[in-house]
């Protein structure tokens, strides 16, 4: 079988009923990146030197430790081209620094030391700090980094990113992009990255907790027998075997709970927006209110975007089962939790799980309390009521599995130019440059988005063969990856120059 094929964005094949596909596409690698700019294999690790082209005096090349196996087809490593005012890490650290001429990251926020070691193996310089930088911590140290690994704790504010020329792409070791200016990093060319759907085993498994869980009362057992209290009953506890599940939200998530849930014994239902395959023995419903109306156990798992605020209210949970439950591990907005604890109170729901919240503290510690919002001392008087505070994604797996992406996501920018799955920028990628193609180089094209450029870039480049291009944008900004063969080394710094004098430039880069 082949392996599963996913869009650009991660978001597998939608499908109609009438034209199903041969096989369910399942997200493995959760962007749906394909390999094609590392080509069929990947660069092995090796301590002989590459050849490089070497440029005019006054330029600089960086030299790095990574090289490719001098086999025919394998992708080769690529170095970047540097202006001859580039600011180097001697500048700061004095000359002959071990550092100089390499790419440097600095990872905050103590992010996975895995992430840090995969960066390292790959020739970059990496300075691993535990703490968040403050605005004004930035602003004096981050100017010597080509690159930034960020947890949520650390701002990336727009005076950052202008006291960063050399800065050229931030990874968010999570799931959220609001502590980055995510506009300003676009317009100065900044690429940023994050890991939207590393935890999402993580989420699925919690569900399955949750089901069994509160099928059993299983919480307010324990919390009996730790006041002291013998309370054996199983007068409303349930196996969950033939039970049927609802998933409001087959995406990531929802859909490897549906296989999850297949294994127990469960039948699964499924509303989404977009028609989508299956898995397992799973059924699309029509609507929201046929889920409702079906299910003894409901578990939203949609995005929170204008649509979903608010979809479950009163009315939506008066269309439920009585005696059914309700799970939320999505997003705190999506639900009205006033009415949820009213469902609660009245007998209507049996019991339900809730992960997220409409306002939810900065900080562990004391701290969940009316100021979230009215209903919460509500929601902790409710019997068979799980609440835990956004720990759906929450596991050393799903960490690591955050470190492993987004270091690579970043690495993939730095030496090939890939920006799939970037949050800001176009998503754009070329198959690999091979250790065939001798002289040839990458152009990388930060541009705005006006017309003309593509024009302007192919007449300067129009003395070479441009074996490959490809080029996209996302609101004003715009990005271009062209491939050129048979340029000589005497050229490079004058095909940089030339790109990137034009007033729509914002960065470009020249790897070979
Ligand atoms: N609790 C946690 O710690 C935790 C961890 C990870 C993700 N999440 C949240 O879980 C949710 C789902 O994540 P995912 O990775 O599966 O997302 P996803 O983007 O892969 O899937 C979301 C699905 O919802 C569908 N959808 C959108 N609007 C809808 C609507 N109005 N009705 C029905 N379906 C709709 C989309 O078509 C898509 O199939 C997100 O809100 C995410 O933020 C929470």
């Amino acid at each position: 079988m082949s392996a599963p094929q996913s869009m650009p964005n991660g978001r597998r094949n939608s499908v109609s009923a009438s034209d199903p596909p041969q096989f369910i596409p399942i997200p493995v690698n959760p962007r749906g990146v394909p390999q094609s700019s590392y080509g069929p294999t990947s660069p092995t690790l090796s301590t002989s030197p590459r050849n490089t082209f070497s440029v005019s005096p006054g330029s600089h090349t960086r030299q790095r430790s990574l090289s490719s196996l001098a086999t025919p087809g394998v992708a080769r490593q690529l170095t970047a081209f540097l202006p001859a005012d580039y600011p180097l890490a001697e500048e700061e650290d004095g000359p002959g620094d071990k550092r100089q001429g390499k790419q440097r990251i600095l990872l905050l926020e103590n992010i996975n030391l895995d992430a840090a070691e995969y960066l390292k193996k790959a020739g970059f310089e990496v300075d691993h700090v535990t703490k968040a930088y403050s605005e004004e911590e930035l602003v004096a140290k981050l100017p010597a980094y080509d690159a930034v690994g960020i947890r949520s704790k650390t701002k990336i504010t727009a005076k950052v990113i202008d006291a960063c020329p050399k800065l050229l792409v931030i990874g968010c070791f999570c799931i959220g992009t609001n502590q980055v200016d995510l506009l300003k990093a676009a317009q100065r060319g900044v690429a940023v990255f994050n890991s939207p759907f590393s935890n999402s085993r993580s989420v699925a498994e919690l569900v399955i907790a949750e089901i069994i869980s509160l099928s059993r009362q299983l919480l307010d057992r324990s919390s009996e027998m730790r006041a002291g209290i013998w309370n054996k009953l199983s007068k409303g506890c349930w196996e969950i075997r033939g039970k049927t599940l609802g998933i409001v939200g087959y995406g990531h998530i929802g859909s490897q709970l549906s296989v999850l849930a297949e294994a127990f014994g469960m039948s699964v239902i499924y509303y989404d927006v977009i028609p989508l395959m299956p898995l397992g023995s799973a059924r699309q419903v029509d609507s929201l209110q046929e889920l409702l109306n079906r299910a003894d156990f409901v578990t939203l798992h949609v995005p929170e975007i204008p649509d979903t605020i608010g979809m479950m209210g009163a009315a939506e949970f008066a269309h439920m089962k009585k005696g059914s439950y309700f799970i939320n591990n999505a997003r705190g907005k999506v639900v009205d939790l006033d009415a949820l604890a009213s469902a609660l109170e009245s007998g209507h729901l049996a019991g339900a799980a809730v992960d997220v919240y409409p306002k939810e503290p900065g900080a562990n510690g004391p701290g969940f309390n009316d100021n979230l919002g009215p209903f919460i001392p509500r929601l902790r008087q409710i019997p068979n009521l799980i609440l835990t505070p956004h720990i759906g994604g929450s596991t050393e797996e799903a960490q690591r599995a955050i470190g492993s992406e987004v270091s690579t996501a970043l690495s993939r920018y730095l030496d090939v130019g890939t920006t799939l799955g970037a949050v800001n920028f176009p998503e754009v990628d070329l198959r690999a440059i091979t250790t065939q193609d001798e002289r040839h180089i990458r152009v990388c094209h930060v541009h705005k988005n006006e017309p003309g450029v593509l024009k302007r870039v192919n007449n300067i480049l129009a003395d070479h063969n441009i074996e490959k291009q490809f080029s996209d944008s996302k609101g004003d900004i715009a990005y271009l990856m062209a491939d050129i063969s048979d340029v000589g080394e005497e050229e490079v710094e004058n095909i940089y120059k030339q790109i990137s004098a034009a007033s729509s430039n914002i960065l470009t880069r020249l790897l070979y």
